[in-house]
């Protein structure tokens, strides 16, 4: 068996047991939706680090659990916590989460994320609807040798996000009146912040904001045939578009500021899926 697959698959082996249902939408939480599953009805945790060769984040703020639960009728598995590429794992292991929570069931993967706002109309506090990435500034986690069992050679990429989940997120701000926009996303490696420069690349070609993850779950998402949608919590306006450096305290704090409203709309989204 490809070793990348066998790993996925001896992880699922290793919890199957512990998963109380079958997850229609599998959630992964951005920076400042850390207590989402406070709104939650939850029914089970399991921790990362209780997950044999699972990859377990480094970074602050990004405790690692898998929750399950409701919100609304819906049963979510909700991951509390990502891995990053910037944190020194191969992109196998960033996307395999993501592969996971399909082996688990899930049809639907609903990813947030806190970016920085390219589009000078995405202020800090500003929520993007996702509607297509840039991902040739990070790898893709499909180099290497095929996993059959998940998908084919060759993907087509020409609707990521989906367009019916997308009509619904909108449906949901509208109804609750919460701003929402929409445009690309594109993911850089990251650790660093951009400069000034690249910022200014990255608009050129047509992105709206940057942030270091999200672009390669979708793919490996998409590969595997999931239903994809995603949010992007813009933090802060990106490098050379104000005076300030750029913390990630900051960014942390724009996120947190931002995430009553971004759960609300995160709720209620799933709660028409
Ligand atoms: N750049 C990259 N990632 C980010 C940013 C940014 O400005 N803000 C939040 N995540």
């Amino acid at each position: 068996m490809n070793t990348v697959y066998q790993k996925v698959v001896e992880c699922y082996d290793s919890i199957k047991e512990q998963i109380p249902f079958t997850p229609k939408v599998a959630l992964v939480l951005g920076s400042g939706l850390g207590n989402y599953a406070d709104t939650m009805d939850v029914r089970a945790e399991i921790s990362y680090s209780d997950i044999k060769n699972f990859p377990v984040s480094t970074v602050p703020g990004h405790e690692g659990k898998f929750i399950f639960g409701y919100v609304k009728d819906v049963p979510v598995v909700c991951m509390k916590g990502r891995v990053h590429y910037y944190e020194g794992y191969p992109v196998t292991d960033v996307v395999l989460p993501t592969r996971l929570m399909k082996m688990m069931g899930a049809e639907i993967l609903f990813l947030t994320n806190a970016s920085g706002g390219i589009n000078p109309s995405l202020g800090a506090g500003s929520f993007m609807l996702i509607t297509d990435h840039i991902s040739c500034f990070a790898p893709n986690p499909l180099i290497g040798a095929n996993i059959d069992e998940l998908g084919c050679r060759f993907p087509d990429m020409s609707k990521i996000y989906d367009e019916n989940l997308q009509e619904v997120i909108k449906a949901a701000a509208v109804e609750n009146q919460i701003p929402l926009q929409e445009g690309i996303y594109v993911q850089l490696t990251g650790p660093s912040f951009e400069s000034p420069a690249e910022i200014k690349m990255l608009r050129t070609l047509g992105a709206d904001a940057v942030g270091m993850s999200t672009v390669v779950e979708a793919i490996a998402a998409n590969h595997m045939g999931m239903k994809i949608c995603g949010i992007s919590c813009v933090a802060n306006l990106a490098a050379g578009m104000t005076d300030q450096p750029l913390t990630h305290d900051e960014v942390q704090a724009a996120a947190n500021q931002a995430a009553p409203l971004f759960r609300k709309l995160i709720t209620e989204a799933i709660g028409r899926f």
